[in-house]
């Protein structure tokens, strides 16, 4: 799955395609889509295929192209270039109420003058559905969010959460194949984005429509997605499941956007299976002693994996400063400093007892699997 992004050419069938009466495994194909606004690029070259039933997540910074992309799928905007399918069908030039996909957007859009039923029927209604159809699939939809007993109230007599939980069920009401939700928690408050983060998880199990989720959210990317194509710049940096891009980082940018990291910038190449930065020689992983990967310049790792104390058992193993301490509850965060090269490393703690912490100016040993850090494509 990691390799999506770097997909061949649009047309160039795999040796054992399914044939193509066959369900599509992929509920969206993008290839090759180009997109600019008076000159500034905002998607360049993107190819994703999101797997059919998944939940899949577009992350990147603010103004990477993600909402673009979005809008090209959904049809309210048309590539330069490229082609989108949807559920196995070309879809590139099709208006957007031709295309099997709903939206729910950071504003919700509810019709204030109607009732929690109405809204969540109105899609229904436009489509002719009869009465009896209306009000079953109506029941079941607020059985699905949990709103059954606010049926009769108006958007603006209930809460941000419930708001947003009519936003989804009257945009699943018409059964899109492809639900396309563009940063929908954004406006909670964050004790209610992290409970709508596993609402909006199990309501997309529940029912299997495939969603398409744009957030710039790292976290809420990592705890809703199967999948999550990384973005930057109106490109993909890198798709895979949230544990791939975690733990394999294809390029600092991504190590850096996923979590926090620090960034080991090499002096010179790996050689003989050691590693120098900022002066000190350590144990390069074994992937760049093996000679796969020696050319890189950098290596990502993750503050949990640098270790504290006294004595450390692993192979890296420096002395340093304390010169920051951050205490978490659960865990501990240090910024120490070597000795002699002064560089600085952070290190995330965890903490299983009462510990108490180093305090700033304290001695200590910072150490690391030398595996622990991961090369990084320049
Ligand atoms: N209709 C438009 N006209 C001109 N420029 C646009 C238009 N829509 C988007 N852009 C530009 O395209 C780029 C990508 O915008 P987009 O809205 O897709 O970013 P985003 O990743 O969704 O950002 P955010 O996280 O802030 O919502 C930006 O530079 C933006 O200014
Ligand atoms: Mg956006």
């Amino acid at each position: 799955m990691s390799d999506q992004g770097q997909a061949g050419p649009p047309h160039a069938a795999p040796p054992h395609a399914a044939p193509p009466h066959a369900a599509p495994s992929h509920a969206v194909e993008i290839r090759g889509v180009r997109k600019a606004f008076n000159g500034a690029v905002a998607l360049d070259g993107v190819s994703i295929d999101v797997p059919d039933g998944s939940f899949f997540s577009l992350l990147g910074p603010s103004g990477c192209g993600k909402s673009t992309l979005l809008r090209v799928i959904s049809g309210f905007e048309s590539p330069d270039a490229g082609t989108v399918q949807i559920a196995g069908r070309d879809m590139t030039d099709a208006p957007p109420n031709r295309r099997p996909t709903a939206m729910v957007f950071q504003r919700w859009a509810l019709f204030p003058h109607m009732n929690v039923r109405d809204n969540v029927a109105y899609g229904l209604r436009l489509r002719k559905a009869g009465k009896q159809r209306i009000r079953a699939r109506v029941d079941e939809l607020l059985a699905l969010v949990g709103l059954e007993e606010h049926s009769a109230k108006r958007p603006s007599q209930l809460s941000g959460g419930q708001q947003q939980r009519v936003a989804l069920a009257r945009a699943l009401a018409i059964e899109p194949r492809v639900l396309l939700l563009d940063e929908p928690l954004a406006s909670l408050d964050l004790k209610l984005r992290l409970q709508m983060q596993l609402e909006l998880k199990r309501i997309q199990r529940e029912v299997g429509t495939t969603f398409v989720f744009v957030t710039h959210d790292q976290g809420e990317a990592m705890t809703m997605s199967d999948a999550i194509a990384v973005m930057k710049d109106g490109r993909v940096q890198q798709i895979g499941s949230p544990q791939e891009i975690y733990d394999e980082p294809r390029s600092a940018f991504v190590a850096d956007f996923i979590g926090d990291t620090n960034l080991l910038e090499l002096d010179e190449p790996v050689r003989d299976g050691r590693m120098t930065v900022g002066g000190r020689t350590f144990a390069a992983p074994a992937r760049s002693a093996a000679g796969g990967d020696g050319g890189c310049e950098a290596l990502s790792l993750r503050y949990e994996r640098v270790r504290v104390g006294d004595e450390l058992d692993c192979a890296n193993v420096a002395d340093a400063a304390v010169e920051e301490v951050v205490f978490f509850g659960g865990s501990i965060r240090y910024r120490v400093r070597l000795d002699g090269g002064g560089r600085e490393l952070v290190a995330e703690v965890p903490r299983t007892g009462v510990e108490t912490p180093y305090p700033i100016g304290a001695k200590v040993r910072v150490g690391w699997d030398p595996d622990a850090a991961i090369p990084l494509a320049s």
